[in-house]
């Protein structure tokens, strides 16, 4: 591999300016690498700010269009909806899941309506945002329980899809439910909605703001170990990742994301196939706040966004999304 050596060669010369490193750049970032994960809140004209994620708001319906509006003028192909429900909706079974005028439901019709397929839609099918405990799955003594969740996480979908959405994203890390979900949404003509597993989903710190902002940080009493990734392991990923393949996966998910890029390398490498990570809520705030304290600056976003790309991610899910996009256009 190295084809010379000092003093004839010198790997600053390529440094030196800007043309040059630009000339000698290997991997780039633009808007059509991004995804926007958007909450949703309740109610009329809201714009709520969100105590553990600054910059980040939870919208209500009626003002979806401004923000869509200008993820589409940025260019972002897809965005990605999160309820923020309100408790008295929540009960041990999620059944608010399972309703046609949820949060979740009523955004894709609307979107979809006004915006057409100018925009790409993914919702994630798992029952946390609609549980008392804030489990993603069904619990009997206190375990959640596989089987009997896939038959919830399949209407779940299901439901979904017929509102338009185009991305389903199974979030829940149950086993055996992608290959439930593509079956069921197959027999029902779904055939070209697409599903982007989170495949390799970690029992993450990292997902604290985000508990926060749908409002499951309250209700969760323990962890999410017992269907969540241990993030010790490494080789499991394959298995999982292999697994979701089979049943039909179009796209996987890393999660979270710059922890794990020796995750996303090596899945990428492995099964070739469109590997996209989660730049997660925990990630976000303290970014922002390293900022915001003067620790690091600005640049530190773009840096973490492109060690995705070279990590071999096609996309990544970031809450810089927006401002983002703006940026790499001026
Ligand atoms: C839940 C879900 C979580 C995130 C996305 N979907 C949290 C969890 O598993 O508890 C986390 C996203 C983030 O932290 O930004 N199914």
């Amino acid at each position: 591999m190295i084809t010379g050596k000092y003093p004839s060669l010198r790997l600053r010369r390529t440094r030196k300016y800007d043309w040059s490193r630009r000339l000698v750049q290997e991997n780039n970032l633009s808007s059509s690498d991004l995804i926007y994960p958007i909450f949703l809140i309740e109610g009329k004209n809201r714009k709520q700010t969100i105590k553990s994620m600054p910059g980040i708001y939870r919208y209500s319906i009626d003002q979806l269009g401004i923000i869509i509006n200008s993820v589409i003028k940025h260019k972002i192909p897809m965005v990605a909806l999160f309820p923020s429900t309100p408790n008295s909706k929540k009960d041990k079974f999620g059944k608010e899941a399972l309703n046609e005028n949820n949060l979740v439901c009523k955004a894709i019709r609307f979107i979809k309506k006004r915006f057409k397929n100018n925009i790409g839609i993914m919702s994630d099918v798992a029952l946390d945002p609609y549980t008392s405990h804030g489990h993603d799955g069904l619990l009997k003594k206190n375990y959640v329980i596989n089987d009997e969740t896939n038959d919830v996480l399949i209407k779940q979908a299901l439901i979904q899809a017929q509102m338009g959405c185009d991305v389903i994203a199974p979030s829940d890390m149950m086993d055996g439910r992608v290959g439930k979900i593509r079956k069921y949404l197959d027999k029902n003509k779904y055939h070209d909605v697409q599903i982007l597993s989170y495949a390799v989903k970690y029992a993450s710190n990292f997902y604290g703001p985000f508990r926060d902002a749908v409002g499951s940080k309250k209700s969760l009493k323990s962890n999410k170990k017992n269907y969540q990734m241990d993030f010790t392991n490494s080789n499991e990923s394959l298995r999982e990742v292999a697994l979701d393949i089979k049943e039909g996966a179009d796209m996987v998910m890393i999660k979270p994301g710059m922890p794990y890029l020796d995750i996303i390398q090596k899945v990428k490498e492995h099964f070739k196939i469109p590997v996209l990570a989660y730049q997660v809520s925990g990630e976000y705030s303290l970014i922002k706040k390293g900022i915001r304290d003067k620790l690091i600056n600005e640049e530190a976003i773009i840096e973490s966004l492109m060690c995705f790309k070279r990590a071999g991610a096609s996309a990544i899910v970031s809450y810089f999304s927006l401002d983002i996009a703006k940026k790499l256009e001026s």
